[in-house]
C-alpha cells in the first residue's frame, strides 16, 4: 500500500517510475524566480485518457476511443472499462457538486476526528476538532509533559513521558516558556496526509489492527460505496465497507505506485472517490515493468478496482492546483457562505481521495 515516502526508490527505473517522473510536478530551473513565482514545467498530457471527453463524445455520437469499453448495464451512471485491465471501472461525474461539497466537509471536519487516526497521531497524539481550530485561527501548543499515567513531567520519576498539546487562541493564550513548542492549526490542517475510518490500518505493520479503537464507517458513506460498487459486483453479492483511507493531497504531493493488497478478498472492489483538484492517476499492470495507463481524475469521479485490477500497481503522480487546470471553479459558488470559506480556501489547492474497502 502506501510507502512511507509515498514514492518508489528513484534508482528503480521501471516503466511505472518513468511514467511517474514524466507527470510529476517539476519547476523550470529559473534561479531568479522567487518560490511563489516558480513556473511548473510543461508536461505533454496528450496520452492521458480524459474520461470526461470520452463521456461527452459517447453521449454525442456513441463513439469511444480504442481500448475503452462502455459497460452495458442498467446501472444509473455510465461506466467505462479498459480492455486490457479487467476489474477496473471508471464512473465519470458520479457525484453531484452538492454531494462533492458534502464529502469534502466530512473529510475535513469529521473523518480526522478521534478515534480515527491520522498521520498526526504519531507526533501529537489524537487531535480533536482540527478543522474548527484552523478555521478559528487557533495555535496548537505543547503545554508540558505528562507521564503516561497522567502525572506532570517533572514529578514523573523516570516514567514514560508523553507530550501534551492543546489548542490556544492565537498568540494570546500561548503559555510562556522557552521550551514550549507551537504550530498553527492551519499548518497542521495543511499537513494532514491521511485519516483512517472503520478498521484502523497500521502503516508500520502494513496490516489492519482490529484491536485499535474505532467507529464504524458512517452509514451514509457505506450506502454510497455499496451503491457505487454495483458494476464491480456482477453476481449481486453484498459489498460490506469495513475500512476507508482518506488521502489528502496538497501542491506537489504525489502517491507513489503501490498495490492495495491487505484485504482478504480481492474480488471485492475498492471504491475510490475523487474530490477537489484534478489529478493524474496511473494504472499499471501486475509488475512495475508494465507501462501504466495515465488518466485524469476529477472531483466527483469514482473508480472501482476489483478482481485482476486489485493486483495492478497504481498511483497518483500529480495534482493540478493552478487555476487553469485544477477545475475547482464550481466550488466557488457552492462554498461561498462565511462558514465555508475555510473549506473553499483548502480545496482550491488540494485534492481528497476517499477509498473504501471490505477487509474480510
Ligand atoms: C490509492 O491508490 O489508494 C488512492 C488513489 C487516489 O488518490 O485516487
Amino acid at each position: 500500500m502506501y510507502g512511507a515516502g509515498r514514492v518508489s526508490d528513484d534508482s528503480e527505473r521501471t516503466a511505472f517510475r518513468t511514467a511517474e517522473k514524466k507527470y510529476k510536478l517539476y519547476y523550470n530551473n529559473d534561479t531568479k524566480s522567487s518560490k511563489r513565482e516558480k513556473q511548473p514545467k510543461q508536461v505533454d498530457l496528450s496520452e492521458v485518457i480524459d474520461f470526461k471527453s470520452v463521456l461527452d463524445s459517447f453521449n454525442q455520437n456513441g463513439l469511444k476511443p480504442p481500448g475503452i469499453i462502455k459497460l452495458q448495464s442498467d446501472f444509473n451512471y455510465p461506466v467505462f472499462c479498459l480492455e486490457n485491465r479487467p476489474g477496473f471501472y471508471f464512473i465519470p461525474e458520479a457525484l453531484s457538486i452538492e454531494e462533492q461539497c458534502h464529502w469534502i466537509k466530512e473529510s475535513l471536519r469529521s473523518f480526522p476526528q478521534p478515534p480515527n487516526r491520522t498521520n498526526h497521531n504519531a507526533i501529537y497524539g489524537p487531535i480533536p476538532d482540527l478543522f474548527t481550530a484552523a478555521q478559528n485561527k487557533k495555535v496548537f501548543v505543547e503545554v508540558g509533559n505528562l507521564a503516561s499515567d497522567g502525572a506532570p513531567g517533572p514529578y514523573s520519576g523516570g516514567r514514560n513521558l508523553e507530550s501534551k498539546w492543546q489548542f490556544c487562541d492565537g498568540t494570546v493564550g500561548i503559555p510562556r516558556g522557552d521550551s514550549s513548542k507551537s504550530i498553527a492549526a492551519s499548518v497542521l490542517l495543511r499537513k494532514l496526509r491521511w485519516s483512517t475510518l472503520g478498521l484502523q490500518f497500521d502503516w508500520s505493520k502494513r496490516n489492519y489492527d482490529v484491536s485499535l479503537p474505532h467507529n464504524k464507517i458512517p452509514e451514509a458513506l457505506c450506502e454510497l460505496a455499496r451503491r457505487m460498487a454495483v458494476p464491480a459486483m456482477p453476481t449481486g453479492e453484498d459489498f460490506c465497507p469495513e475500512a476507508a483511507i482518506v488521502n489528502y493531497f496538497g501542491l506537489g504531493d504525489m502517491l507513489g505506485g503501490h498495490l492495495d493488497d491487505m484485504e482478504a478478498d480481492w474480488s471485492k472492489p475498492i471504491v475510490s472517490i475523487s474530490l477537489g483538484c484534478k489529478a493524474i492517476f496511473l494504472l499499471g499492470g501486475k509488475s512495475r515493468e508494465d507501462p501504466p495507463t495515465p488518466m485524469f481524475l476529477r472531483s466527483g469521479d469514482i473508480v472501482l478496482m476489483a478482481g485482476e485490477a486489485r493486483e495492478c500497481f497504481h498511483g497518483v503522480p500529480r495534482i493540478f492546483t493552478d487555476t487553469a487546470n485544477a477545475e475547482v471553479a464550481p466550488f466557488v459558488m457552492h462554498l461561498s457562505n462565511q462558514d465555508d470559506l475555510c473549506l473553499m480556501e483548502y480545496i482550491r489547492s488540494s485534492r481528497i481521495n476517499i477509498n473504501i474497502r471490505q477487509v474480510f
